[in-house]
């Protein structure tokens, strides 16, 4: 799969853009663990414009994560050309997205992010005007399914935004009124990547939690690539889980292709250096050691309370801590400590403790 001239390895997994998440140092460790492309946290358009300082620190790329999205959002057809430009000419993204599916009153309510679900001459106009706006850029699109349960228009829209010169597609499995309740509909998105008018890569996201739900998205519904948001809280190594998952059910299939008897027949009884060295990996003490790598990470980049602040999020939604006897009262310390030396230590003291209980 290509996005412009950006090629994937087979089943892509993306990081989804998450305001106040995908900073640099998050989607940095994204990468490590195996996210194929990584977006930026949206970016408001008319602030670029204003040249507010937060909004052009979001801006900030390195080398090591690319391929990156930096996203923007705005209703303003000059606002969202010109950010468009400021992004590219500062950034050098390898790809710049569009948000037309925030669903916060705030954004959506004036008529930007989801939005502009009510007002599709307008999003056809932006998006063709920041295609424009960045020649050599691919431009990507990521929405929902429609306004509301009467109107999922998405079938129609994502044949619209092809037209306009979008290299790609981003749909969440959910109408804005949905906000984030309820079960995303994978049904409308494996029905818009079998449109034989659609030739752009699909990228299908909401509700992924499992590498076997990956793997689900991927054969049920065709898409191109899988998108990863909530599901990376806490656990970064999810995206590690799912290559490692997509990889051994191929090595599975072609076994059976090539018939019992042969080696690779072998693969998921007997783990090659490769997949052992992964299995080996991702232990409870590993995990353990990258949580508290992407607290001292938030630390470097903000300051000691901001960046354990900034942390708790991933500390208290981490599978890692789950079903641990008696955590209550060790959690609630755990999420309430203010030095990294207070949090590690509550840390360490819990590392026996998840070690027995897997
Ligand atoms: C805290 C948070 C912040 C988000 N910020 C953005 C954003 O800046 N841009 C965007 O397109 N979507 C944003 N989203 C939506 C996610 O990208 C994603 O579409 C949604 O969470 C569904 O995917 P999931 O079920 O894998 O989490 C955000 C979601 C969350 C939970």
């Amino acid at each position: 799969m290509n996005i412009g001239n950006i090629s994937f390895p087979e089943y892509p997994v993306f990081l989804a853009p998450m305001e106040d998440v995908t900073d640099i140092g998050f989607r940095l460790l994204c990468k490590q663990m195996g996210a194929d492309l990584v977006y930026s946290e949206f970016v408001s358009s008319d602030a670029l414009i204003r040249g507010v300082n937060r909004s052009f620190e979001k801006l900030a790329v390195c080398d090591d994560e690319r391929p990156v999205a930096i996203q923007i959002y705005g209703r303003f057809v000059e606002a969202m050309r010109d950010a468009a430009q400021i992004v590219v000419e500062q950034a050098r993204p390898d790809i710049l997205d569009i948000n037309f599916g925030c669903p916060v009153k705030r954004v959506a309510g004036k008529g930007a992010g989801a939005g502009m679900l009510q007002n599709i001459p307008l999003m056809l106009e932006i998006t063709r005007a920041v295609v424009d706006a960045v020649p050599g850029t691919p431009v990507t699109v990521k929405t929902r399914l429609g306004w509301d349960q009467e109107h999922r228009i998405i079938t129609t829209l994502a044949e619209q935004l092809q037209d306009c010169g979008i290299e790609a597609l981003t749909i969440h499995g959910r109408t804005r009124s949905q906000m984030y309740t309820g079960e995303a509909d994978w049904t409308l998105i494996g029905e818009v990547k079998r449109n034989p008018r659609i030739r752009i890569p699909i990228i299908g996201n909401g509700d992924i939690t499992s590498p076997e739900r990956a793997r689900e998205c991927f054969d049920r519904y065709g898409v191109d690539a899988v998108m990863v948001g909530r599901a990376t809280f806490g656990r970064p190594w999810i995206f590690r889980e799912i290559k490692e998952h997509l990889r051994s059910e191929k090595q599975e299939v072609r076994g059976e292709r090539n018939g019992a008897q042969t080696q690779e027949a072998d693969v998921s009884s007997h783990p090659s250096p490769l997949t052992s060295h992964l299995q080996e990996g991702l232990t409870p003490e590993w995990k353990l050691s990258i949580l508290k790598q992407q607290v001292l990470t938030s630390v470097e980049r903000l300051d000691e309370y901001r960046g354990i602040l900034h942390s708790r999020r991933h500390l208290a939604a981490s599978p890692l801590f789950k079903g641990i006897p008696n955590f209550r009262e060790t959690r609630i310390r755990m999420l309430r400590a203010e030095t990294v030396k207070e949090l590690f230590e509550i840390l360490d003291d819990i590392s026996p403790i998840v070690h027995c209980k897997l």
